[in-house]
């Protein structure tokens, strides 16, 4: 149950891509455990309307990147719950992220590659999307108990362990997320001790995003993406409040900055 003792509702943004998809389905699973008193719920954000196959699923749609909408997303959120009687949101996960531009351009090789406008592009989707569904969602987590905020972030955000150089607008992106899950970590502690802020490396997987990169990745190292999803909630079940700020691979091994 993602670590949580009692039923729980969730929000997670970003599911129409291929690792937030396997995780809608198996936050669906996991919510949908009845015991007594409230059951869970899950509401999935994207910027397009997205049919769901899940009864406990409510699809909304707002941009990412548009405060007005993420705005009218939380008052959706807030009475649903309120009329539902559903558990109160305790897991919020952000699977927002691109690698390319949306013109298609693809990781830059070298500096000659960059150009302002896609290397913007590529930050507003790894690291504005990510902080502003924290600004907007957060305050929706009840003030004591385990909650958990976690963004997809990638192991070449690490600036410790960047060995081959490129990728800069990606790197630089997921590293700037990853100051903002530190940083966000220490304001949320002060008003919720026990939340859990923390950004995940889901592995080399098997979706869109990673297409083109594939045929280099060893064997039996490319995951589908229920086997990441899979992962993933093991890794964040096993997480506590005093690993809040840090970064966590798939196999629950950290990630260092
Ligand atoms: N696949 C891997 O090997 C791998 C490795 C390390 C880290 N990750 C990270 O895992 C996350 C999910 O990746 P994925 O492999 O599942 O990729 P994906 O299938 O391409 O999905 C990307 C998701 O991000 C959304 N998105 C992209 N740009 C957006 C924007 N500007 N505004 C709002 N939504 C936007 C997409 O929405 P639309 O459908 O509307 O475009 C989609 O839901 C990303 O953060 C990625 O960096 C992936």
């Amino acid at each position: 149950m993602f670590g949580f003792d009692a039923p729980f509702s969730a929000i997670l943004v970003g599911t129409s891509g291929g690792i937030g998809n396997a995780l809608l389905a198996e936050t669906t699973k996991r919510v949908a455990v009845k015991t007594a008193g409230a059951s869970g719920h899950v509401f999935a954000i994207n910027r397009q309307k997205q049919r769901s196959q899940f009864t406990n699923v409510t699809s909304l749609t707002a941009n990412a990147l548009n405060e007005d909408q993420l705005a009218e997303t939380v008052e959706a959120i807030k009475s649903d719950l309120k009329h539902n009687q559903f558990a109160p949101i305790r897991l919020i996960l952000v699977a927002v992220g691109a690698l390319h531009t949306s013109h298609g351009k693809g990781p830059e090789k070298s500096l000659r590659g960059i150009t302002a406008h896609s290397m913007q592009e590529i930050f507003a989707a790894n690291a504005v999307a990510p902080a502003l569904a924290a600004k907007h969602f957060l305050p929706l987590l009840p003030k004591s108990g385990r909650t958990v905020f976690a963004a997809l972030s990638a192991r070449v955000g690490s600036i410790s362990d960047n060995q081959l150089g490129g990728w800069y607008s990606y790197r630089a992106s997921k590293s700037a997320l990853n100051q903002i899950l530190k940083t966000t970590s220490i304001e949320l502690s002060r008003t919720r001790p026990d939340a859990i802020c923390v950004g995940l490396h889901p592995g080399t997987v098997d979706t869109k995003l990673s297409k083109p990169f594939q045929a280099n990745v060893p064997d039996g190292k490319l995951f589908s993406a229920e086997q990441s999803a899979d992962y993933l909630v093991q890794t964040l079940s096993g997480l506590t409040k005093e690993n809040s700020g840090q970064v966590f691979a798939w196999d629950g091994s950290p990630v260092p900055a």
